[in-house]
């Protein structure tokens, strides 16, 4: 008989909207992403209840930098100030933290402080938070292709899956996408393959484990069938 099992889930965020948020209060789009750097906090905390052991999260597009300056180091001041005073907790969580995305074209004491962090949690193994930072999923893939190219190497779909920024971490189950939009804009196209899609109407600032907890359940409810027929049910089956 097979046992149907929750097995741990990899959830992808566009964590969107802070902006809406902010200017429905009247407030600057910094505080919007302010309050989102929150949202993400409870959201790590309580993944793990919610049947999640690895969160993808999307905090800067290579599109981004044609935001305003301002806002641009706005967003560079809160993944400093994110790591640096989240570092010690997430590690006690037993969380590792990798980030996405090209360094090239980064702050240099971010580019430090991104290496640092990597190190420090590179031997937790109950939770992986991965931040997409200076990431496009377009230079991602063409970074894994040249990678491979000049190793000489052949480029099969194995081998870039294995040679993007994501190949060491599981398989996309589900993507979810915050503020109403839908649309991609750039994020994990290769691994969107056959991940589920979730679209939520929620802000990002007002995001957290209640409705990370409403995805898994919407995710939990679709019927993956890879192609092939509708007996393979979302969550995986154990052999
Ligand atoms: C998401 O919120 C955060 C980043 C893209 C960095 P936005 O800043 O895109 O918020 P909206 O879409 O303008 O509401
Ligand atoms: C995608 O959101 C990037 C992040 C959430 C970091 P955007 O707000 O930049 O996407 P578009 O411009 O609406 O497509
Ligand atoms: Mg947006």
């Amino acid at each position: 008989m097979t046992v149907e099992t929750a097995a741990p889930l990899h959830v992808a965020l566009i964590m969107d909207g802070n902006g809406r948020w902010a200017s429905q209060r009247g407030l600057p789009r910094a505080a919007g992403h302010r309050a989102g750097v929150q949202a993400l906090k409870r959201t790590v905390e309580g993944a793990a209840d919610c049947g999640v052991g690895c969160l993808t999260v999307f905090g800067f597009s290579t599109e981004n930098w044609r935001r305003p300056a301002e806002e641009v180091s706005d967003l560079m001041g809160l993944v400093r100030s994110y790591v640096v005073s989240d570092l010690k907790r997430l590690t006690k969580a037993g969380v590792r933290l990798k980030v996405l995305g090209r360094r090239q074209g980064l702050p240099a004491d971010i580019a430090d402080i991104i290496r640092r962090a990597e190190a420090d949690t590179a031997h937790n193994d109950r939770f992986l938070l991965q931040v997409a930072f200076n990431y496009g999923a377009q230079a991602d893939i063409a970074d894994a292709a040249r990678t491979l190219a000049e190793a000489g190497r052949p480029i099969d779909e194995n081998a870039l899956s294995q040679a993007l920024s994501t190949g060491e971490g599981p398989p996309v189950d589900v993507i979810v996408r915050t503020s109403g939009e839908r649309r991609l804009s750039n994020f994990l196209l290769w691994e969107a393959a056959y991940a589920e899609l979730v679209f939520q109407d929620v802000l990002w600032p007002d995001y957290g484990p209640e409705p990370l907890r409403r995805a898994v359940e919407e995710f939990r409810a679709r019927d993956r069938r890879y192609g092939g027929l509708p007996d393979t049910p979302a969550t995986r089956v154990a052999v």
